[in-house]
C-alpha cells in the first residue's frame, strides 16, 4: 500500500525532531542527509531531467510550480495531481520512515523530472554536469532570504532551533545554518553559470515582472507556449493563488512538522520585508560584512540597501 505523503509524515512525526547538523565537506547539512551522503553523491540523473537549485527560501516552490505548469501547457488541474514535493522531488532529503526519501520519489518517477536541491554547487552530484542537465538557479537578496529562513526555522520542526533573531543573523553571516553559507551558495553557481549553461534568476526580478521571467524560463527549456497560456501561468503562480492552493502551500506537511500557525509557508512573498526586521545597527553591521564576503564578485542583487 502506498501511503500519501501527508499520511507518511503523520506516521513518522513522533520521530521527527530538530535534527542536528553535520558538516559534509565543510557544509552543515541535516544529519539525515549527511548520514546518507554517499547515495546522494552517486545519484545519476537522466539528461532530460531539470535541476532547480536554490539556497533555502529563495523562491524554490514558486519556480517548481512555474516549471511544472510550463511542462503541462498551463493545465492547472494536471498540476494539482500531487503536492509539490511529490511532483518535484527534493534530491537530498531523508526523513524517518515511512516517509519516502527524495531518491525514493525519483526512483518512482519517469524522466524528465523537475528535481529540487539546496546543495551548494560543489556538492551537486557530478553526473548532473556530465549529463549536461539543465539547471535553474534562483537567488534572493541576502536580507530577505535571511528573514524568510528565520520564520521558516521557527515553524519547521525538522530544522535546528533558530534561537533569537540577533543570533540568527550572526549564524547566517557565518554560514552556520542548514545548507551552509548563503554567500558561498550564490557565488558558487554564479561563477559556473556560463560554463554549465545555468539559468541564474533573481526572486526580485520575478516579483518585478513575473511574465518576463516565466518567458525566460520557457525559452531556456526550449518550450513554446502561447501568450494566453503564459498569462494563465503568471496568474496561477501569483503569491495569493499559491497560498490558497493546497498542492503548493505545503499544507501537505502536517502540523507536527510544519506548524503553519507559527508562520505560514506562504508567509509574505514580498521584496524588502527585511526592513521590518533589521534595526539600523544590524543592517549596518550586515552590510559591512556583506561587502567583505562578496568582494570582487558582482552579482546584481537589488533592494539590499
Ligand atoms: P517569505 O517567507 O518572504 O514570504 P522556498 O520555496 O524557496 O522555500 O521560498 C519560500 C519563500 O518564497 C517565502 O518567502 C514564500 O512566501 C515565497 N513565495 C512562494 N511562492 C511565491 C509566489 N508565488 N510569489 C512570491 N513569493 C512566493
Amino acid at each position: 500500500e502506498e501511503l500519501s505523503f501527508s499520511e507518511a509524515i503523520l506516521r513518522a512525526s513522533g520521530s521527527i525532531s530538530r535534527f542536528p547538523l553535520i558538516p559534509v565537506r565543510g557544509v552543515p547539512l541535516m544529519c539525515s542527509i549527511a548520514n546518507n551522503w554517499d547515495s546522494v553523491w552517486s545519484f545519476c540523473p537522466d539528461p532530460a531531467d531539470l535541476l532547480i537549485a536554490t539556497y533555502p527560501k529563495a523562491g524554490t516552490t514558486w519556480t517548481q510550480e512555474i516549471v511544472d505548469l510550463l511542462l503541462h501547457n498551463g493545465d492547472a488541474e494536471a498540476c494539482k495531481r500531487a503536492p509539490t514535493p511529490v511532483r518535484s522531488p527534493f534530491l537530498e532529503i531523508f526523513s524517518p520512515p515511512p516517509i519516502p526519501s527524495g531518491l525514493d520519489y525519483l526512483k518512482n518517477t519517469d524522466p524528465p523530472r523537475i528535481i529540487k536541491t539546496h546543495l551548494p554547487f560543489q556538492l551537486v552530484p557530478t553526473r548532473f554536469w556530465e549529463n549536461r542537465c539543465k539547471v535553474i538557479y534562483v537567488s534572493r537578496n541576502a536580507k530577505d532570504n535571511l528573514v524568510s529562513y528565520f520564520h521558516f526555522d521557527c515553524m519547521n520542526k525538522a530544522q535546528p532551533e533558530p534561537g533569537p533573531w540577533e543570533g540568527y543573523i550572526s549564524k547566517f553571516m557565518h554560514g552556520e545554518l542548514s545548507w551552509g553559507s548563503w554567500y558561498d551558495h550564490v557565488k558558487g553557481y554564479w561563477a559556473e553559470r556560463e560554463k554549465r549553461n545555468i539559468l541564474y534568476l533573481f526572486y526580485e526580478d520575478m516579483k518585478e515582472n513575473p511574465r518576463r521571467e516565466v518567458e525566460r524560463i520557457m525559452r531556456y527549456l526550449d518550450l513554446s507556449v502561447s501568450d494566453e497560456v503564459i498569462s494563465r501561468i503568471v496568474e496561477l503562480t501569483s503569491f495569493k493563488n499559491m497560498k490558497e492552493n493546497p498542492m503548493t502551500n505545503y499544507s501537505c506537511v502536517p502540523p507536527p512538522v510544519f506548524d503553519q500557525s507559527i508562520s505560514p509557508f506562504m508567509r509574505k512573498g514580498e521584496v524588502g520585508d527585511w526592513r521590518n526586521h533589521f534595526t539600523p545597527e544590524q543592517s549596518k553591521m550586515f552590510d559591512e560584512d556583506y561587502e567583505k564576503q562578496m568582494k570582487g564578485v558582482n552579482i546584481p542583487f537589488r533592494d539590499l540597501i
